[in-house]
């Protein structure tokens, strides 16, 4: 059995503290390596699933068409997302992604399971939530190469599927942007800026 040590504990929490959400006024232009793209993607790879069900399926997006497209959904959901929100001067100026700047893009799916799937009988969102585990994974791999990630949500998941040509089996659940940054900021941007404050333990319930 491997035991690690208090410093292997040590990198772990920095590697959690110091991961960040990555837009696009931080990313750089620098290549990564199809070895480290490996690293990362193995990491969401063995990531736990329901029933070791791997409901997973990554999309690597690189073409600039397809890309421009993707960002052109954005623009459009996030106008909508605008008037949502009381303080509309603040969300103007937050920039929410990172499409077109980012060294790649990677959709992430959840593919329907065609049997059933040991522990997803009571709650059929198990698999879905085994594939944000998989990003978590792959996050923190990204973060500890020294690459940022942005999950990019304002997206319509169908709009999303048509430009990439992704058949009806396949639900979105993460669209990712990755690449080499010019900083990881100390603390959460929207912490920074005052648009909600940092969770403490003490809200934990005991029971
Ligand atoms: C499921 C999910 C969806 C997110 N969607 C977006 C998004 O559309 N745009 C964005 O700028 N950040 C997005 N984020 C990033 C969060 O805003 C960010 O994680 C949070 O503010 C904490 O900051 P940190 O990740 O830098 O610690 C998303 C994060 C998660 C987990």
């Amino acid at each position: 059995m491997k035991k690690f040590t208090k410093d292997n504990i040590n990198i772990l929490k920095q590697i959690m503290l110091s991961r960040r959400d990555i837009r696009g006024n931080k990313f750089i232009k620098k290549r990564i390596d199809n070895d480290i793209l490996d690293e990362i993607l193995s990491a969401a790879n063995c990531a736990p699933s329901v029933g070791f069900s791997q409901p997973w399926k990554f999309v690597i997006v690189k073409n600039k068409e397809k890309r421009d497209e993707i960002y052109q959904e954005f623009v459009k959901e996030n106008e909508k997302a605008k008037k949502i929100f009381k303080n509309k001067k603040i969300y103007s100026k937050l920039k929410l992604e990172g499409i077109k700047e980012s060294y790649l893009n990677l959709a992430v799916f959840y593919e329907k399971p065609k049997k059933e799937i040991l522990g997803q009988t009571s709650q059929k969102k198990m698999g879905e939530y085994s594939v944000v585990c998989a990003i978590q994974n792959l996050w923190l791999m990204a973060r500890a190469y020294n690459i940022g990630l942005g999950w990019v949500s304002i997206l319509n998941p169908k709009k999303v599927k048509k430009i990439l040509g992704i058949k009806k089996e396949y639900k979105l659940v993460g669209y990712l942007t990755l690449g080499y940054v010019d900083e990881f900021l100390d603390k959460p941007e929207l912490e920074t800026i005052g648009w909600e404050k940092k969770k403490s333990l003490k809200d934990i319930k005991i029971i």
